[in-house]
């Protein structure tokens, strides 16, 4: 610890609003609750969503209809021991050629685990913000791993590349990954509705 950091705290706390644990200004706690909005938009997207589901078989197209063939997220979420979600789903989207009902593909194609669904799907706002920063809930992630997660997970990406005739996710990756820096900056505050 800088033995100078509490004097300068001092001084910050003057002008400006917080330093260490006094957390973010009113007005950063505004913009970081206005900054999730878009974030909310994009995790509760049906290419999104349809993954992060409380159910145990996936769910497809925008309607979130259930997954044809009768897959199931089985004991890991990689689907049923007999029939893995890699059986059909590879690394990358199959080719344009293979029509628009081929199956989309990115590396780790599956459910998250039983044990901690990671449930986006139906959440109001402040459910969800609070899920997200969970750790028991997200797979022990604090806010670097999860603005890594959101900004270079192959998966994530998919939904920007989605295949087919499938919709991309309707708000810009890269504005995406800046509302939820600058909601985790600010501690992740929740909106009260
Ligand atoms: C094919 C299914 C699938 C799709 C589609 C999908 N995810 Fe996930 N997601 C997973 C799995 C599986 C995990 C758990 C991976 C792990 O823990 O390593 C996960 C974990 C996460 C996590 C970390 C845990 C949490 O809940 O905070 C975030 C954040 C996340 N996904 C965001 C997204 C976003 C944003 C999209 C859309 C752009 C998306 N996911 C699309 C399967 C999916
Ligand atoms: C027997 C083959 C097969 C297996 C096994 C399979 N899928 Fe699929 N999946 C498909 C096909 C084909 C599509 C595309 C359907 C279409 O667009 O008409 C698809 C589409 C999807 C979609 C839809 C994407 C969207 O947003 O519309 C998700 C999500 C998905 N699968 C998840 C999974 C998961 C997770 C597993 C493993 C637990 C799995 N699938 C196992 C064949 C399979």
């Amino acid at each position: 610890m800088n033995a100078r950091l509490p004097v300068l705290c001092a001084l910050i706390a003057l002008g400006l609003s917080g330093c260490g644990g006094s957390g973010p200004s009113p007005a950063q706690r505004q913009a970081a609750v206005d900054a999730f909005a878009t974030v909310q938009k994009v995790f509760q997207h049906p290419r999104c969503q349809n993954c992060h589901i409380p159910g145990d078989a996936p769910l497809q197209f925008d309607a979130g209809l259930p997954h044809q063939m009768g897959v199931v997220r089985g004991p890991t979420g990689h689907g049923a021991p007999g029939l893995p979600c890699s059986t059909c789903h590879g690394e990358a989207n199959a080719p344009e050629s293979y029509g628009p009902n081929a199956p989309p593909g990115a590396p780790h194609w599956a459910l998250p685990p039983p044990e901690h669904r990671m449930v986006t799907i139906g959440l109001s706002a402040p459910a969800l913000c609070k899920m997200i920063q969970d750790k028991n809930e997200n797979g022990g992630r604090d806010f670097a791993a999860l603005l890594k997660h959101v900004g270079e997970d192959k998966l994530v990406l998919w939904g920007w590349n989605p295949g087919g005739t499938r919709a991309p996710v309707s708000v810009p990756h890269a504005e995406f990954v800046a509302k939820f820096k600058l909601w985790a900056d600010a501690g992740g505050p929740c909106p009260a509705s």
